[in-house]
């Protein structure tokens, strides 16, 4: 946890900004209810425990079966979790009081878990307003119906837009205590990429190296930050079989991240040759996804929209592409055609932070999106879920990547979409290339942007293949 005023201020922020939202006296309460344990097979065989995100932001406490009230309109703070008894201690052992847990994150007052179910049914009564965020766990989502007397199927509507925005204008930017954690996740994130590059090698099961990498997270800090992409088909984008033996002469897409002890996430990408050495045809793709990442490094910085980066690496694909004769046109036609789409069916990049995918339960165009900016419905940039206007203290994802994917271009190609400006004739070579993603995690600064952790993995073609002959 960090110490106790960073999540007094917080909620004192937190408790401001509502109270700027709403007439004087009438902001009501906000509710936030804590992650429970989830039954894997059975209740005492639980998937392991995360705490919700939003909650471990405002309250730090990473442990199931808690909720809290924050009174807009007089300011309390009251934390509802119930203390052990003999029946638990025989199987948790002795554990602190829910006062000092409290009194750990700035709250004085606490009641039992169950007592919350009269507050807020008494705030109801009173017509008083109940906000609460967008549940994204059933038993989050049954709790809250059951609290304030609506169907569940009415819950995710009934949210605040309110609290939403308040929240996301706070984890959006982060602070320094945050970039540290990030920098930790990164630093761990590093070395689970390092692992897994020391041991591609032909004739080995991709599950080996995943069990390796993992390990690493595992052994120092909470685990994966999301499910680990480990694949010789990088041209599916989020492949979690591991199941192939590698084959020479391959693309290894490696797209994992750590989330450490403090639940901040980090996520890259590298995508190695198999046998550790590019082919030319490999090689060529390599530096333009390559050459992109640098771009969309280059031009992050306050002020810049990263809609605007996302299509100027749209462009410099294309031109990238245009080189080795898989398109031809204007480059600005192109670009506003949305033709890279055809290779990169993906944004540039995400928020990160306490989520891999920062926030992304709280609404994926609030968190991602200014309130002037629409979300395009073309393939590729469509999919961008960071568009915003940059400012310091942002922490995005820089990923951008080609694929062939057979039934895509298929697609394209009876539909007749991009023709004239596709070669599908040459496409037809690289139906068995794969996909090629790099990604690094950047902080945006008052100067520009820095990639975060202490080190960058092996990036430019001949620094991944001199790092696999090590
Ligand atoms: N690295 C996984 C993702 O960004 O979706
Ligand atoms: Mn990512």
């Amino acid at each position: 946890m960090f110490e106790k005023n960073i999540y007094i201020e917080r909620r004192r922020e937190l408790l401001q900004k509502m109270a700027e939202s709403a007439p004087a006296g009438q902001a009501g309460i906000l509710l936030f209810v804590g992650n429970t344990e989830a039954a894997a097979q059975y209740k005492d065989n639980a998937y392991k425990f995360r705490q919700d995100s939003s909650w471990l932001y405002y309250f730090g406490l990473d442990e199931p079966l808690m909720a809290a009230v924050l009174d807009v309109d007089d300011g309390t703070e009251t934390l509802f979790a119930d203390d052990v008894e003999i029946g638990d201690i025989i199987w948790m052992g002795p554990q602190p009081s829910v006062a000092s847990k409290g009194a750990a994150v700035g709250i004085a007052a606490t009641a039992p878990y169950a007592a919350l179910d009269a507050v807020v049914k008494k705030a109801c009564a009173q017509g008083r307003p109940v906000h609460f965020l967008p549940p994204s766990r059933y038993y989050n989502t049954m709790k809250l119906a059951d609290l304030v007397g609506i169907p569940a199927a009415e819950v995710p509507a009934r949210a605040s837009q309110a609290l939403v925005k308040a929240v996301v204008s706070m984890r959006l930017v982060k602070r320094p205590e945050e970039i540290a954690q990030i920098d930790d996740a990164c630093a761990l994130g590093y070395e689970m990429h390092t692992v897994a590059r020391q041991a591609v090698r032909p004739g080995i099961v991709e599950q080996e190296i995943v069990g390796k990498m993992e390990g690493v997270t595992l052994s120092k800090g909470w685990g994966v930050s999301f499910p680990t992409i480990l694949t010789q088909h990088g041209e599916t984008l989020h492949n979690h079989l591991h199941d192939k033996v590698i084959e020479p002469g391959k693309l290894m897409v490696i797209d994992a991240g750590a989330e450490n002890n403090m639940h901040y996430a980090s996520d890259f990408t590298r995508t190695l040759p198999t046998g550790g050495r590019f082919t030319t045809k490999q090689r060529e793709v390599y530096q333009i996804v390559c050459d992109c990442n640098e771009l969309a490094f280059s031009l992050t910085r306050p002020g810049i929209t990263y809609r605007e980066v996302h299509l100027a690496v749209a462009r410099k694909m294309l031109e990238g592409l245009q080189a080795i004769g898989l398109v031809k046109g204007d480059l600005d036609e192109m670009t506003a055609l949305g033709i890279a789409g055809l290779f990169q069916p993906h944004g540039l990049g995400h928020n990160m932070g306490l989520d891999v995918h920062d926030m992304e339960d709280l609404g994926e165009n609030l968190v991602g999106y200014d309130p002037d900016q629409t979300r395009s419905k073309q393939l590729g940039l469509g999919s961008l879920r960071m568009a915003r206007r940059l400012v310091p203290g942002h922490v995005i994802t820089d990923e951008p990547g080609i694929y062939f994917i057979p039934a895509l271009i298929e697609q394209w190609k009876r539909e007749g979409t991009g023709k004239g400006f596709v070669n599908f004739d040459a496409l037809a070579s690289y139906y068995d290339f794969g996909g090629i993603r790099l990604e690094d995690d950047v902080l945006v600064t008052p100067e520009g942007a820095r990639r975060l952790g202490p080190n960058r993995l092996p990036i430019f073609p001949d620094d991944v293949e001199s790092a696999m002959s090590c």
